[in-house]
């Protein structure tokens, strides 16, 4: 396997299932041969959103699996070019886990100071048990306004993390969409697509340099 990316962090409903669909579709549609892995057994979030992909007759986003571990997830992906893995809001240890095995880890993160500050925490605990800091990155989600980005941004910067470029901005459309089997890139709105386009693409941008 050529590359490895995983979205972690410890709170839920961040946006890491909405990120790691759109990345799996869009490496697909790009040509890599591209595995996306489960690892939210609780909630299964992109699996079923796959099995509703495929029902509604649209092309595989990936090759969709459920595991356990990211160990598991790495060993099943034999000769894809990327394997993308959907992680469980999860506390540290799980997090430092899938760490040990990946490329890349992308934290999703509201702009929030209440999201920001136990976001930062995560990465900094990783820090702590040496993962270099250029194998993490955060991705704003959900985001309200391009003031709230940039402060957002700031913020981040300040605490010495990247940001990845683009965002996703809080748009029902987004969530319509994923509804339907589809990715943030395939929305009704060429303008919600062209900005969910801009992040997947420095996403892929980011995994190659690392
Ligand atoms: N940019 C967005 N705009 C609107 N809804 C969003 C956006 N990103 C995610 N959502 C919705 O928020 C919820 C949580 O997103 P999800 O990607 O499943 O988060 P996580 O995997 O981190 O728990 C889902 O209902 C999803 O459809
Ligand atoms: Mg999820």
């Amino acid at each position: 396997m050529a590359w490895s990316v995983a979205f972690v962090s410890q709170k839920g409903g961040v946006g890491k299932s909405t990120k790691a669909r759109a990345l799996a579709r869009e490496a697909t549609a790009s040509g890599l041969k591209t595995k996306l892995g489960d690892l939210d057994l609780e909630q299964g979030t992109s699996s079923d959103w796959h099995r509703r992909r495929l029902k509604a007759g649209l092309p595989p986003a990936a090759s969709v699996e459920v595991f356990s571990t990211a160990r598991q997830a790495i060993e099943a992906a034999g000769d894809a070019d990327l394997l993308i893995i959907d992680g469980p809001a999860r506390a540290s240890k799980g997090t430092s886990e899938i760490a040990k095995v990946v490329d890349l880890l992308v934290q999703p993160t509201g702009a929030s100071l209440d999201d920001l500050i136990p976001a930062i925490k995560v990465f900094n605990a990783l820090v702590k048990e040496g993962v270099p800091r250029s194998r993490l990155v955060f991705s704003l989600s959900r985001v309200g306004t391009e003031a709230e980005e940039a402060e957002a941004r700031a913020y981040i910067a300040e605490s010495g993390y990247e940001t990845l470029a683009g965002c996703l901005f809080e748009k029902p459309a987004y969530r319509q969409a994923m509804n339907s089997g589809l990715t943030v890139t395939e929305t009704r709105y060429k303008g919600l697509n062209e900005k969910a386009d801009e992040l997947i693409q420095a996403l892929i941008d980011k995994i190659g340099e690392v």
